[in-house]
């Protein structure tokens, strides 16, 4: 099967003329962290060329689209999230000709490949704010730059224009003494913000877009794009600056306000990434743009991604994977349900019902590994039912799944129990902001929440093999991995998956393959069932034979989502209606007869997930 037959549904099978069948609804995204993916010369880093030598494993796996997080120079203080140079590789990485070998053996495997793009802000290296530090460069305003707060002492404590705190701890202001100003960064001191109101600003960013589609990449995975437009008031002032109109918010724990209300989904919004898609993608074809969304809900996603609107193809929203966080911060969790993910999932999935389109992911870069989280990792039988079983849940649903790197492994997270064996700038600023600057934990305790909810447990080198350094780099290599790789590669690895017909490798193969070739998971209708059920997922996936002729029909799909067996849901039977017939079953995460087996006696398996044809 080529992309081209992947790509295409016919034109009949459209669901209540919901978004017009573009190449990718019925496609699957792969994420790779280049980091982590396979180093090729020894210096314990991903690279370019190392992602090259595996396309074919990504090939084999079947899925359509790679996205690559950033590759672009950069001083690596996010690991690349902060972009020193839009127009070059890392050298870290490898080179432009090793981005165009790349994209030419990716592409003539019928593999897309799409991009990173971090244009909320740039690195504090770019030339572009090295310009802007001077107040007489034609640079001067393309960030946003602030004076100290009258009557106090530029660069001391309270002397910040507003009260905001930066996502990855202190103030989301930095003092620069050549300038005598301070820049707002909502993310790291490295990570200033771009000043989107600057029309300048707008066409740079558009120019090197271009650049990068014309030669030859598949589109973007646009970085934290709902805080591009920030909240002013008439004369220009953000909240809570000396003089604004607008307040800014609450104090938190921490001691700082929160900027998202003010800065996430901005008046300016949707005027500026219309203007994205005029001015750069408005004459091609056969691209994909998705979008990050913090911030954002069902009903803006509904209405960004609805081609009428012609803003963005989808985007990444953050409610179901805030499902465990605490009222005031990530760091601290809470129990959560069955039922919390229906209304989130569910929620996404009712809004796009009849126009736009969804994303499908649990697993990404920023996120904890989905087997240890919502999972149970405890034993390894668990493991394998629990990572099957949160797959299926997730590519049974309507839109486009992403898998990242390690998922279709079960990989899990680090269980890293030390300080010294993190690296993300985000754990390490925060664990000395909760701890050492404001005592809000224990060190016991912000470890316990590190090895949670870190960053790092989804970049663990790749787990290709159970040699020492899991085949991610050589076992004789000079240098160690940048970060450690998780002992488990010993029974956790592609090599060892691909010699198992059951292994979650395997289940993954086949939920990649049914979304190609059964219009019913690309396209049917999705409808929840037993809302309040707090331990059994279930829904059905229903395409009309008027649209779809012999390729329509409907299929349920139920997992229980807990380690203990659990009754089949009164809906499931009332479908079945006691007809449990194996030749029904799709797909189980246990085996055919088992599944059939439970339904008959009402009684679910642990983590059993199955699919089931009712018509
Ligand atoms: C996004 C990225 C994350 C990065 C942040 C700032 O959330 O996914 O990795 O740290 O933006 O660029
Ligand atoms: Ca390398």
């Amino acid at each position: 099967m080529t992309t081209q037959d992947r790509g295409f549904l016919p034109d009949s099978i459209r669901t209540n003329g919901a978004t017009p069948n573009p190449w990718w609804s019925n496609a699957v995204v792969y994420q790779i962290y280049p980091r982590s993916f396979q180093d090729s010369n020894g210096d314990g880093i991903g690279d370019l060329p190392g992602i090259t030598s595996r396309l074919d494993y990504l090939a084999d796996l079947g899925v359509d689209v790679v996205w690559l997080s950033p590759v672009y120079k950069s001083p690596q203080d996010d690991n690349g999230y902060d972009i020193a140079d839009y127009r070059d590789i890392d050298p870290m990485f490898g080179t432009l000709a090793d981005m165009d070998e790349l994209l030419e053996q990716a592409h003539s495997r019928g593999l897309k490949v799409i991009m990173d793009l971090v244009v909320n802000h740039t690195s504090d290296e770019h030339a572009w704010f090295q310009e802007s530090r001077d107040t007489a460069s034609a640079r001067a305003d393309w960030y946003w730059w602030r004076p100290a707060r009258e009557g106090t002492v530029p660069g001391t404590p309270g002397a910040e224009p507003n009260r905001w705190g930066s996502y990855f701890g202190g103030s989301a202001w930095e003092y620069d003494e050549k300038r005598g100003e301070y820049y707002l960064h909502q993310f790291s001191k490295k990570q200033p913000d771009l000043n989107w109101e600057n029309p300048s600003v707008r066409s740079a960013v558009f120019d090197m877009m271009n650049w990068w589609m014309d030669r030859g990449i598949d589109g973007f995975r646009m970085d934290v794009i709902s805080l591009i437009s920030k909240q002013v008031d008439e004369n220009g002032k953000l909240p809570g600056e000396l003089g604004s109109n607008i307040p800014d918010g609450p104090i938190g724990p921490e001691g700082f306000s929160n900027p998202e209300p003010f800065t996430s989904d901005g008046p300016r919004l949707d005027e500026f990434l219309r203007q994205m898609r005029h001015e750069v993608f408005s004459k091609r074809d056969g691209y994909l743009t998705v979008g990050e969304a913090p911030g954002l809900g069902p009903e803006r996603n509904r209405f960004i991604t609805d081609p009428h609107d012609g803003e963005l193809d989808m985007l990444f929203l953050f409610e179901h994977v805030a499902i465990d966080h605490g009222p005031t911060s990530k760091w601290d969790s809470v129990p959560w349900d069955a039922t919390d993910l229906k209304r989130t999932l569910g929620g996404y999935q009712e809004a796009v019902r009849n126009a736009g389109w969804a994303s499908l992911y649990f697993s990404n870069h920023d996120q904890p590994r989905p087997v240890s989280r919502f999972g149970d990792d405890s034993t390894e039988e668990m493991r394998v039912r629990s990572a099957k079983a949160l797959g299926l849940l997730l590519h049974l649903h309507r839109g486009t799944p992403y898998i990242y790197q390690g998922e279709e492994l079960g990989m899990t997270n680090a269980g890293y129990t030390r300080l010294d064996q993190y690296r993300d700038v985000e754990s390490l600023n925060l664990y000395h902001q909760r701890v050492e600057d404001a005592s809000l934990d224990s060190p016991e305790e912000m470890l316990q929440a590190l090895a949670r909810t870190s960053r790092d447990n989804a970049r663990t080198p790749m787990q290709w093999d159970a040699t020492t350094y899991a085949g991610f780099t050589a076992p004789y290599a000079p240098t160690a991995p940048w970060l450690s790789v998780n002992p488990n590669k010993d029974h956790i690895n592609v090599r060892q998956q691909q010699r198992e017909d059951d292994s979650v490798l395997a289940f993954y193969k086949k939920l990649i393959e049914l979304r190609h070739t059964n219009p019913i998971v690309s396209a049917g209708s999705w409808d929840l069932l037993d809302r309040g059920n707090p331990s059994v997922y279930s829904f059905t996936r229903t395409l009309s034979e008027k649209i779809a002729g012999e390729s329509g029909g409907r299929l349920l799909v139920v997992i229980n989502m807990t380690s203990r067996s659990e009754r089949v849901p009164q809906d499931v039977v009332s479908l079945i209606n006691r007809q449990a017939d194996s030749d029904r079953i799709l797909l189980s995460n246990y085996d055919a007869e088992n599944t059939a087996a439970s339904l008959l006696l009402g009684k679910l398996s642990p983590w059993e997930a199955f699919i089931y044809r009712l018509e």
